[in-house]
């Protein structure tokens, strides 16, 4: 019971202390960046590792302030400075609420140059709200997010994100720098944060850490390290492979208002950005696999649910998922998927009288499609999918996996005399022939191409091709550059809306 607790409020606290020695490797990279702080702060100290840290290596520092809500982690902190070296000047460490601190009295009492220093908690709102908890900014306006959606889970968010988000507020126009720990992808959002914002910022940097060896957690972690400026800003980030990597392996940046994965392919293809004359759409959403997919038998199709059930033909598609895509799309469909509506919103009632044995299949499985809890079923006829259109069945597709971290498009033919269709972890052009769809893919598979969307990708987040991503490329600038303008504009010139969004298939859809 006391383990139990006390795991609930580690995860309540996102408590992943930083062991001395990743606290003194931080602090050395600090170092050769020629910073000598007057004062520091860890706003969420807990148990002083890096205050110990920081007292060690900089022995510029006058006055240092550490904050921790856990009165136990404080008074570890504060005996462990006792038994470290003295600071020429004052320490304080006190437990207090981040979210209840007066920042400006704090900071007030900081003369520069200042080091805002640590490791804020690992939490998101979500998980918060999973365990009850209430560790949360109070009535904040969150990024334009009302802070009561974010506390209620409708957004989710990091808790470190709101508090790093702070503390490069809190270092603007300062002789000041910002170094913590964090996830990947929360220092990305708090650069893109504070770049959108017109914050200005000299130098920003991004460390790779093993977060599994340090805090015994499978995450993509960093360390962020950003210079405030009082006059100009710059946009660039660049990004470490670890904390001893003698030079950047890439730079991201801030360009045309969104963040780039990689600033020199970015100058490199920019002219490649514009309309997408193929309309990108995803896979079937139905989000009840144990009931809409299949596997095919000798006796008849076997459910996720281990059922054997005899269906008509009429709304069973072969399928393909993410992992058919990545795999190659070469091999025979092995899964079948119901498809109860040729357009999202049609009227699933006709299936009664076309197709009794699936009627009767979908009523004896109510009960878990009715639990769908996504909003896109909401208000729609009964047993209703999403992102279907004609284009969900054209017998040629181009398609790539959101999932995997390859940029690998494939053609996917007809299975038979039924199109395939594909799942909502995937993304695709419809095409009419096969020619089409090989030609198609040859442009998007070409290295231009793939240079294109990769300086815009994070291949650490969890679905790093997205539609946003595809429909970036202006694949009739490609081909332009590729000498094959003429063939592609043989292909566009079938379709109704010439070189616009070709409308061949059905835009009842908006799934994309
Ligand atoms: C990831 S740990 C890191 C601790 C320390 N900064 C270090 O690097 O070892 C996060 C710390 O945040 C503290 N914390 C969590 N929520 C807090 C809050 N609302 N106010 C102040 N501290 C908080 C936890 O008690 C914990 O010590």
């Amino acid at each position: 019971m006391a383990v139990r607790k006390k795991s609930k409020r580690k995860a309540e606290f996102g408590d992943f202390q930083t062991p001395i020695e990743l606290a003194r490797n931080v602090c050395s990279v600090l170092l050769q960046h020629d910073i000598e702080p007057v004062s520091i702060l860890e706003p969420t100290c807990g148990k002083g590792n890096f205050i110990v840290a920081a007292l060690e290596l900089f022995p510029s520092v006058r006055n240092a302030v550490g904050i921790d809500i856990n009165s136990e982690h404080v008074r570890v902190a504060r005996s462990s400075l006792e038994k470290s070296a003295p600071v020429a000047g004052s320490t304080q460490i006190v437990s207090k609420d981040f979210f209840a601190v007066d920042w400006h009295d704090v900071l007030g009492s900081l003369p520069d140059p200042l080091l805002v220093i640590g490791n804020p908690p690992w939490v998101t709102n979500a998980e918060l709200g999973r365990i009850g908890s209430c560790n949360l900014p109070d009535k904040s306006n969150f990024q334009n997010r009302r802070g009561i959606d974010a506390i209620t889970g409708k957004s989710n968010f990091d808790i470190s994100e709101w508090m790093l988000n702070k503390a490069i507020e809190w270092i603007g126009g300062r002789e000041a720098t910002l170094a913590m720990l964090c996830k990947t992808a929360v220092a990305r959002k708090v650069l893109h944060h504070a770049w959108k914002n017109g914050q200005l910022l000299k130098k920003s940097e991004i460390y790779h850490i093993e977060a599994s060896r340090y805090f015994d957690a499978a995450v993509d972690a960093c360390l962020l390290v950003v210079t405030a400026s009082a006059s100009d800003g710059n946009f660039d980030c660049q990004v470490y492979g670890g904390l001893k990597a003698a030079s950047p392996n890439v730079t991201i940046g801030y360009r045309q208002g969104r963040l780039v994965a990689n600033v020199t392919r970015f100058e490199h293809c920019r002219h490649l950005e514009g309309k997408d004359r193929y309309k990108w759409r995803s896979g079937i959403k139905h989000d009840c696999a144990k009931v809409m997919e299949f596997r095919k038998e000798i006796d008849g199709y076997r459910n996720g649910c281990g059922e054997l059930v005899d269906l008509e033909e009429e709304y069973l598609y072969p399928m393909f998922k993410s992992s058919d895509i990545a795999n190659g799309c070469d091999q025979q469909p092995t899964r079948w998927m119901l498809v109860p509506q040729r357009i999202v919103g049609e009227n699933t009632h006709q299936i009664r009288r076309s197709a009794p044995k699936t009627w009767q299949y979908l009523q004896m499985h109510a009960e878990l499609l009715d639990r769908r809890a996504s909003s896109v079923y909401r208000n729609r006829p009964r047993f209703s999918v999403f992102g279907v259109g004609d284009y969900s069945f054209a017998y040629w597709k181009v398609a790539i996996s959101g999932f995997y971290k390859k940029l690998d498009f494939k053609v996917v033919g007809s299975y038979g005399e039924k199109a395939v269709v594909l799942d909502d972890t995937c993304y695709f052009v419809a095409c009419k022939t096969r020619e089409e769809a090989f030609f198609i893919a040859e442009l998007l598979n070409s290295d231009i191409a793939k240079d294109f969307f990769s300086a815009f990708v994070f291949w650490d987040e969890k679905r790093p091709i997205t539609v946003r991503l595809l429909k970036r490329l202006d694949i009739l600038v490609l081909a332009r550059e590729l000498d094959v303008e003429e063939t592609l504009r043989g292909y566009l010139d079938q379709y109704p809306q010439k070189y616009d969004q070709p409308l061949l298939f059905s835009e009842s859809s908006s799934s994309s």
